[in-house]
């Protein structure tokens, strides 16, 4: 257990008063999704049924194209879906307008995702104001609560840093704290770790878990990393438009020694799954080696950036090794 991940949970209990909406129970009933581009039509939901308690951080797993920004953008109000209901605390969105869709997205949800995703040209707080502002929060409670919120992630003493002079941690927290800015009951993170190297991963993902456990807050996160689905509570698997299995990472930990039945599968589940992580951090190192020998990409950088990957695929194996893949 990391110092600074309990030091960041502590510090989510002794600050009650910024978060005063609890989570809401988050239920996705036979969820359908096409997207038509023309005559071409993409199921990217096909009847998804599944839901979300209150002080819970669930994560979604899956391949790419299996659906998952597609269901975190239907709970988040960005896009609505062509069949099936999402209730967000007993408010089915289907029925709102689009004004109040819109509203739900600014008041409700809050979004964080893996190309971080701060203004630039606007300091740590500012950028934590921000929605703020769109909420019509008056400016003598913004910046305070802006301030405490980034205390709570960590950042203390970060607040007047534009993002450019912030670590890829950093600046993932910071997007937490924009993404609590108007208290809300629910976060949806999209591969919130997929930039950031393990170490930084673990503190992020147990940051937005805290949320959870600690602060009440309904918590969704999609990942490839079956080392940060296991730091959460519960594990639900995409394929395909589909919810293919579920899990706890309880379960994940006795399949070292697999068992009969489903929980052998699970663990069938999760080795292909990491093993399909690591061949496609290969091929990224492969595609990069290319593309530094045209010099399309700095030799230096590009030498940085496979040290992570290789750093990242040793630690996979280790993982493989460890569950017996
Ligand atoms: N705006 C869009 N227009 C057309 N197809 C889309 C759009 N967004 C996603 N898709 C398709 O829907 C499927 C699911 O995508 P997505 O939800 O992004 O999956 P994941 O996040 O699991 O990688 C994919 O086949 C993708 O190509
Ligand atoms: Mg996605």
């Amino acid at each position: 257990m990391g110092s600074a991940s309990q030091g960041v949970a502590r510090g989510l209990e002794s600050l009650g008063g910024l978060f005063e909406r609890r989570g809401v129970r988050v239920e996705v009933r036979d969820l359908v999704k096409i997207y038509r581009r023309g005559k071409l039509e993409v199921q990217a939901l096909r009847g998804v049924s599944v839901s979300f308690e209150a002080g819970t951080i669930t994560s979604i797993m899956g391949p790419s194209g299996s659906g998952k920004t597609t269901l975190l953008n239907m709970i988040g109000g960005v896009d609505r879906p062509t069949g099936g209901s999402v209730v967000f605390g007993g408010q089915r969105l289907e029925e709102l307008g689009d004004e109040d869709l819109d509203r739900h997205r600014l008041l409700n949800v809050g979004f964080v995702f893996q190309a971080i995703n701060l203004v630039p040209s606007l300091t740590a707080r500012e950028n934590v104001e921000l929605p703020m502002i769109l909420a019509g929060r008056p400016p003598g409670e913004r910046g305070e609560r802006a301030l405490g919120l980034l205390r709570a992630v960590g950042l203390e003493g970060r607040a007047d840093h534009y993002p450019e002079e912030l670590s890829g941690g950093e600046q993932q927290r910071v997007a937490i704290a924009v993404a609590l800015a108007n208290d809300p009951p629910v976060i949806v993170a999209d591969e919130p770790t997929a930039e950031l190297d393990y170490e930084t991963a673990k503190g992020v993902v147990d940051l937005l878990a805290g949320l959870a456990r600690r602060v009440g807050k309904t918590v969704i996160v999609t990942t490839h990393d079956p080392r940060v689905a296991v730091r959460t509570d519960r594990i639900v698997r995409l394929e395909d438009g589909r919810v293919v299995g579920e899990y706890t990472p309880l379960e994940l930990e006795r399949q070292a020694a697999p068992a009969p039945g489903g929980a052998a599968d699970a663990h069938h589940t999760l080795i292909e799954l990491v093993r399909a992580r690591i061949a496609s951090l290969e091929r990224e190192i492969e595609k990069l080696e290319e593309a530094a020998r045209r010099g399309e990409v700095p030799l230096r950088q590009a030498a940085r950036r496979i040290a992570e990957l290789e750093a990242a695929i040793e630690a996979l194996r280790d993982l493989l090794a460890s569950i017996g893949g």
